[in-house]
C-alpha cells in the first residue's frame, strides 16, 4: 500500500471516541485553530455554511449543562476544551434572508446577472427537491450540515494526536434554554446541534468495532 493510503488507514483505524480526559493536559493553542479551520473550511450546502462554533469556557454553564447532558458528562469532567456546534434558524436559511443575501453578496461575491436565478434555484430546491417546508424540517437540514465540520474536525484532532468525543447525548431544548439565559448565542440565528470534546485521554480506550466492508459497501452494474 502507499504510504498515503497507509496514513489515511491507520489514521482512521485509531480515531476513536474518547470517554476520559486527563484534566492536566492542555490542547495547544496552534492544535486548537487548525481543528476549527478544518471546521471553517468545510462544505456545505450552496456554501451558506449554516454553522457557528463557539468555544465554551464558562465553568458555570458547563456545570448547568450537566444534568441534562448524558454524553457530555465525561467530556465535562476533563476536556481541555469544549466546543459547541451551532447551527443557524430557519428564518435565516430561507432563500429571501439577510443572512443568505449576505452570503451571496459580500462572501461569495455572486455576480449580480446570476444572484436572483440562483436564489430561485435555492427557493426551488428547498420547496419542490427537499421538501423542507417546515420550519422544523429546515432545522434539521440545517443541523445535519453541522456534522460535516464535526466530521472533518474529528480527523484533523486525530492528524494531530488529539483525542475527541463527537456528543449529541443531551436534552436540546434544555441546554438551547440554557445557552439563550446565559446568552451564549443569539437565539434568533442559532441553536445548539451538537458538541465537540477535544483533550488526551486519562486511560485506554476499546477497540474499534465496525461491520465488514462486504456489508457495508457494494457496486451495482
Ligand atoms: C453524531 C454523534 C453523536 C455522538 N454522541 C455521543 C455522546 O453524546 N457521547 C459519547 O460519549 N459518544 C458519542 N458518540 C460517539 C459514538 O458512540 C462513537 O462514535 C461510536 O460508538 C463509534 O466509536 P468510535 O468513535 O470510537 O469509532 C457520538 C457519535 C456521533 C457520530
Amino acid at each position: 500500500m502507499k504510504e498515503t493510503n497507509q496514513y489515511i488507514m491507520d489514521l482512521f483505524q485509531n480515531r476513536y471516541t474518547c470517554k476520559g480526559y486527563d484534566p492536566k493536559k492542555k490542547v495547544s493553542d496552534e492544535d486548537f485553530l487548525t481543528i476549527i479551520e478544518a471546521g471553517r473550511l468545510s462544505p456545505s450546502s450552496m456554501g451558506y455554511e449554516p454553522w457557528k462554533f463557539i468555544q465554551l469556557k464558562n465553568k458555570d454553564v458547563l456545570e448547568e449543562i450537566r444534568p441534562y447532558a448524558w454524553g457530555a458528562q465525561a467530556s465535562i469532567d476533563g476536556a481541555s476544551h469544549i466546543l459547541l456546534i451551532l447551527a443557524r434558524m430557519p428564518e435565516d436559511m430561507k432563500p429571501n434572508s439577510e443572512y443568505i443575501y449576505y452570503i451571496q453578496n459580500d462572501i461569495q461575491n455572486y455576480p449580480k446577472d446570476k444572484f436572483q436565478g440562483r436564489i430561485d434555484r435555492y427557493t426551488s430546491f428547498q420547496k419542490e427537491d427537499f421538501d423542507l417546508n417546515t420550519d422544523r424540517a429546515l432545522f434539521d437540514w440545517t443541523s445535519k450540515q453541522t456534522y460535516i465540520p464535526l466530521a472533518n474536525m474529528l480527523t484533523v484532532a486525530a492528524m494531530l494526536g488529539v483525542d475527541s468525543t463527537p456528543i449529541e447525548g443531551f436534552h436540546r431544548e434544555k441546554l438551547h434554554e440554557i445557552f439563550i439565559k446565559h446568552k451564549v448565542y443569539d437565539p434568533k440565528h442559532f441553536k445548539i446541534s451538537n458538541i465537540l470534546a477535544l483533550g488526551y485521554k486519562n486511560r485506554e480506550h476499546r477497540g474499534k468495532t465496525r461491520r465488514p466492508i462486504e456489508e457495508v459497501f457494494e457496486v451495482f452494474e
